[in-house]
């Protein structure tokens, strides 16, 4: 994002004047920052209960915004209890959400919008569980035994201890074919997707699957990267249909756990893409974000073992250790590492030395394994947990997709993703709605349903916030 995305607007609706400062110093997507702008301006009393928010197409125009962007954000505020949405009636402040009488510091949050009382949103792992003491005997390690020219300017690569390091745990785990100089770290899966698109090392259009991160649609939206659609199901995108796609040769896929409808791609469809991708002489990206996190049986490897020189494979941490350590990698075929080398730079100005090392370590020496192992069967035993108890209280709202990852899809009732929202608003039950996750130019038709996080809530939250989330759940269709 840019510094001159500073906007505001000004008359927007037809009976609103709404003055957001959308300043984008705080950082994150522009539907982050749109998000805090309205949550600033609720705060402040600025928009007060009841008020009417302009519709979505122009909101948008005014700021300059997509309409998504502007849908997704009052989908996440609605979610979040901040605003109301009603069918006839357009979307509104939220009757309680007020603010405090009065202020009594930068600190002060409105009485009545205090963050969710149960957090269910997806995107976090179980952040307490960070190995600190691991993490911090292989920090020692590492510098301890650190080569002086570690500490020089960096090499845009990686540093090799960790490029090795990963080349044997991705090839052991994930049937990765990768060698150290194949590799490159990068700060996560979004860094990824802004050297090779903005680095201009592929090209769209781009074929997405019809759901997906809405932050990664707009990170290449504003890379001016267009985005096509792909149906998909229960197995995964329909990638029989990529050859019918015009002018398309680059593809962005979750193979492992569709993302976040849940299907795992299967073999006829894995074989499809790589096929197409020959064929069109174009690139898979494979992003294999929770690809170690599947409960009912091995994971399945990575489609890039199929055919190195025509997927991209990336990697992270940020669902199997820490989001905030920003650490994560490209293996890439040969003819794409100097490409991306030269979108980098001559120097590494994102991935730190030390976390680099620390990893190498944390991995040559078993934690990382161990720490996998572990968050695991954490997970698995949530997830279990959660699906028996919608077997009990609600059987009508079906998990769907794999036993896998860290979060899980419910198909709701048709008709009723909206209300359930307006419920979990008034609950403060903090959830994601799956329409927030669909692709705008999407054909296959909607569906209804709830994404939840059941990774990061702590041990003691996790039956009350269950609990909350079965009270907002429609009745059965018969009534019973
Ligand atoms: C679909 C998907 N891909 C990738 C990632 C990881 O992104 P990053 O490595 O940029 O944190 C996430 C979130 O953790 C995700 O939900």
């Amino acid at each position: 994002m840019t510094n001159s995305w500073v906007n505001h607007a000004g008359r927007t609706g037809s009976d609103l004047h709404l003055d957001l400062d959308l300043d984008p110093a705080g950082g994150g997507s522009r539907r982050a920052v749109l998000g805090r702008a309205l949550r600033e301006a609720i705060r402040e009393g600025r928009l007060a209960p009841g008020t009417r928010l302009p519709p979505y197409r122009s909101l948008a125009a005014d700021l300059g915004l997509a309409r998504n962007t502007v849908a997704e954000t009052y989908a996440e505020l609605a979610a979040e209890g901040w605003l109301v949405a009603r069918q006839g009636s357009g979307t509104r402040v939220a009757p309680g959400a007020r603010p405090a009488a009065a202020p009594r510091g930068p600190e002060t949050v409105p009485a009545t919008c205090q963050p969710p009382a149960h957090d269910l949103r997806q995107g976090l792992p179980d952040v307490a569980s960070f190995p600190r003491t691991a993490w911090l005997a292989s920090a020692r390690r590492a510098l301890n035994t650190a080569p002086h020219e570690a500490f020089g300017p960096g090499d845009p690569r990686g540093r090799p201890e960790l490029r090795r390091a990963l080349a044997g745990y991705l090839s052991r785990v994930r049937g990765v074919r990768a060698r150290p100089g194949t590799i490159v770290v990068c700060s996560g899966v979004a860094h990824a997707l802004r050297l090779l698109f903005e680095g201009k090392v592929v090209r769209g259009p781009l074929a997405v699957e019809s759901y997906g991160l809405p932050f990664h649609r707009s990170l290449l939206e504003a890379a001016r990267v267009r985005t096509v659609p792909l149906t998909l199901d229960e197995h995964g995108a329909r990638t029989e249909e990529l050859p019918a796609l015009k002018g398309v040769r680059a593809a962005l896929l979750t193979p492992a756990h569709q993302f976040p409808t849940g299907g795992a791609l299967r073999p006829e469809r894995r074989t499809a893409a790589v096929n197409w991708a020959r064929a069109a002489g174009g690139v898979l990206l494979e992003d294999d974000y929770d690809g170690e996190f599947r409960y009912d049986r091995e994971p399945v490897g990575a489609v890039q073992g199929l055919d190195p020189q025509h997927v991209v494979y990336l990697g992270s941490l940020s669902k199997s250790l820490s989001p905030a350590l920003r650490l994560g990698w490209m293996v890439l075929p040969e003819h794409l590492v100097e490409p991306v080398l030269r979108a980098k730079g001559e120097r590494e100005a994102w991935a730190g030395v030390t976390d680099q090392l620390t990893l190498a370590d944390f991995i040559e020496s078993g934690h990382y394994d161990r720490h996998v192992r572990r968050t695991r069967q954490r997970y698995r035993q949530r997830r279990d947990r959660l699906v028996a108890l919608l077997a009990r209280r609600a059987p009508h709202v079906k998990p769907t997709g794999v036993a896998a990852g860290l979060h899980a899809v419910l198909n709701l009732p048709p008709g009723t993703e909206r209300s359930v929202a307006e419920a979990a608003a008034r609950q403060r039950v903090a959830v994601d709605p799956l329409a927030g996750f669909r692709h705008p130019a999407a054909t296959m038709p909607a569906r209804d349903g709830l994404v939840v996080g059941y990774a990061a809530p702590p041990d003691h939250g996790l039956g009350p916030a269950f609990d909350a989330l079965c009270g907002i759940l429609p009745p059965p269709p018969d009534g019973g």
